[in-house]
C-alpha cells in the first residue's frame, strides 16, 4: 500500500522484457528456492502482512489459485476481485479503480482483455501492477515455462524449442522469454495466425533469433521442448468452426512426436484434447504440462517477493 506521501515508482510486470536478463534469471533462481522450501517445508513468509488485489475481467482456475495460494504461503493475504464485483464493472474509470487499490493493498494482479488497459493501471498504480494475461501476452505463465524447461533441460544452454499452433498472447511472452535465455524457437503458425512482427522485433532486440514457418514439422523435427496451446482462446468461440479448419495439420500428436524423439511436451493449459494436443500425448511420458502447472505457483511467488522487497 502506498499513500499520498510516500508514492514511489513501483516496478510493474506487463511483459516479460519488463525484466533484464539478469532480472529474469534472479526471479527464476528464486522460484527454484521456493519450490525446495515448500518441498521441505520449510518457513518462507517473505511477504507477511502483505496483500495483493486480484482483478480478473476473463475466467481462471491456474492464475486465480496460484496467486492466492501463493500469497498465503508467503504469509500474506489475497484478495479475489471480479469485475462485475467492483465499482469498475459500473462503469468506474480504470484509472480511478488503480488508484484507489494503490491506497489498499501491495501489488495488484490484473487479468483483463485489451493490453491497454493494464497500461492504464499500471499507468496509474503506485504499488506493482502484473500481468495475469491480456489478449497480447501472459509473461507469468513465461516465467513457470522458463523455470519448467531449465528444470527438465538442466539449464537453458543449446536448448531448441517449437511453438506449434496459433501465435497468440502465450506464443508472443514465450518468444521474448526464448530471446532473454537463448533459447532456440522455432514457431509454426498457419498464416493469418503468425505471432505479432512487432513481438518479433523486440525479440531480435533482445539477442533472439526466432525463426517463422508455416509447417509444424519442420519446427518439430529435433526440437528438445514442442509446447502448444489452444486454437480458440477466450472471446473467440464464435470463430470456433473458421479456426477448427484453419488449424488443421497443427495438432501435436504422436505422428508430429516422432520428428523430435527427445523432446517434451508442454502446454499451458486449459487444453483441448483431441484438438491442439491428442490426449495420449497430454498423460503421455514426455508430457511435463502439470510441472508446468505447477511452477507458476512458485514463479509469481518468486516474482512478487521480488516486486515488493
Ligand atoms: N494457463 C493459464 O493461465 O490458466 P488459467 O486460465 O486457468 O489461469
Amino acid at each position: 500500500m502506498t499513500t499520498a506521501t510516500n508514492e514511489t515508482e513501483p516496478r510493474h510486470f506487463l511483459d516479460v522484457d519488463d525484466l533484464s536478463e539478469a532480472e529474469l534469471l534472479a526471479v527464476l533462481d528464486r522460484a527454484d528456492e521456493y519450490k525446495r522450501a515448500v518441498d521441505a517445508g520449510d518457513d518462507h513468509a517473505d511477504l507477511s502482512g502483505q496483500t495483493l488485489g486480484m482483478l480478473f475481467q476473463k475466467a481462471s482456475t491456474r492464475t486465480r489459485v496460484s496467486f492466492e495460494t501463493g500469497m498465503t504461503q508467503l504469509g500474506g493475504h489475497a484478495i479475489f476481485l471480479g469485475e462485475d464485483d467492483i465499482q469498475l464493472g459500473r462503469g468506474e474509470p480504470l484509472k480511478d479503480t488503480s488508484r484507489a487499490l494503490s491506497r489498499y493493498v501491495d501489488a495488484v494482479m490484473a487479468r483483463v482483455f485489451k493490453h491497454e488497459n493494464v497500461e492504464v493501471l499500471a499507468e496509474y498504480s503506485s504499488v506493482p501492477i502484473v500481468n495475469g494475461l491480456t489478449d497480447d501476452a501472459h509473461p507469468c505463465q513465461t516465467l513457470a515455462d522458463l523455470q519448467t524447461i531449465r528444470e527438465h533441460e538442466d539449464g537453458f544452454e543449446g536448448v531448441s524449442a517449437a511453438w506449434i499452433g496459433d501465435g497468440n498472447n502465450v506464443a508472443q511472452s514465450f518468444a521474448l522469454g526464448c530471446a532473454l535465455t537463448d533459447i532456440d524457437l522455432t514457431i509454426a503458425t498457419p498464416e493469418g495466425y503468425e505471432v505479432d512482427g512487432e513481438v518479433l522485433e523486440r525479440a531480435r532486440e533482445l539477442g533472439g533469433d526466432p525463426t517463422v514457418t508455416t509447417d509444424p514439422v519442420e519446427a518439430a523435427t529435433d526440437a528438445d521442448v514442442i509446447y502448444t496451446d489452444v486454437w480458440i482462446s477466450m472471446g473467440q468461440e464464435d470463430e470456433r468452426d473458421v479456426r477448427m479448419n484453419d488449424f488443421e495439420g497443427f495438432q501435436v500428436n504422436t505422428d508430429l512426436l516422432e520428428n523430435a524423439p527427445d523432446a517434451s511436451v508442454m502446454h499451458c493449459l486449459p487444453a483441448h484434447r483431441g484438438e491442439e494436443v491428442t490426449d495420449d500425448v497430454i498423460e503421455g511420458d514426455r508430457s511435463i504440462v502439470f510441472d508446468q502447472a505447477e511452477n507458476r505457483l512458485h514463479a509469481q511467488k518468486a516474482l512478487l517477493s521480488w516486486l515488493l522487497e
